[in-house]
């Protein structure tokens, strides 16, 4: 039987973080109080650092007519390629703060990002590993956008 299976990396804090990734994930964090979520309360921010260093941050904009929001890892990545169409992205950090109070498990994205993510994988001709928070506690680091979204339709689908 073919089996599917991926390895990640579980942190117990940020503090276990190289400073590039540490630096990123503070970054999501800080922006997260961005976040236009006067419907869910659930701030979502997300920071994307590019190959020249430059971190693009996006957060969570919703809508009255709630389908209308978007997602904060949409938002940083279209961001990011609106500005910075040739530049490589070298990682992605994700983070939120539930009206629930300080948490300490990351959250994933939903599946319409890892859609979008994979995409942006697929144009930056490298892997985008993804750094995962919350408030505190534990990180988890995903090496491609490829283990969160397994058999994900793409580009050569439409070859
Ligand atoms: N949200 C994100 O920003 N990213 C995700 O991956 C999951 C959900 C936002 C959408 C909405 O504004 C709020 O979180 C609650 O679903």
């Amino acid at each position: 039987m073919p089996t599917h299976q991926f390895t990640y990396t579980e942190l117990t804090s940020d503090k276990e973080l190289d400073s590039p990734y540490f630096d990123l994930l503070s970054e999501a964090k800080r922006i997260t109080e961005n976040a236009y979520a006067p419907y869910s309360n659930f701030k979502v921010g997300c920071a994307v650092l590019l190959q020249n260093g430059i971190v693009v941050p996006g957060v969570n904009v919703e809508n009255a007519s709630y389908p209308v929001g978007i997602c904060a890892e949409r938002s940083a990545l279209s961001a990011a390629l609106s500005a910075y169409p040739s530049e490589k992205i070298r990682a992605i950090a994700i983070t939120y703060q539930s009206p629930k109070g300080d948490n300490n498990t990351p959250a994933f994205p939903c599946g319409m990002c890892r859609q979008f993510i994979l995409e942006c994988e697929y144009k930056n001709m490298q892997p985008i590993p993804l750094i995962l928070g919350a408030s505190t506690g534990i990180v988890y680091l995903i090496e491609t956008a490829q283990h969160l979204l397994p058999f994900g339709f793409g580009p050569n689908d439409l070859k």
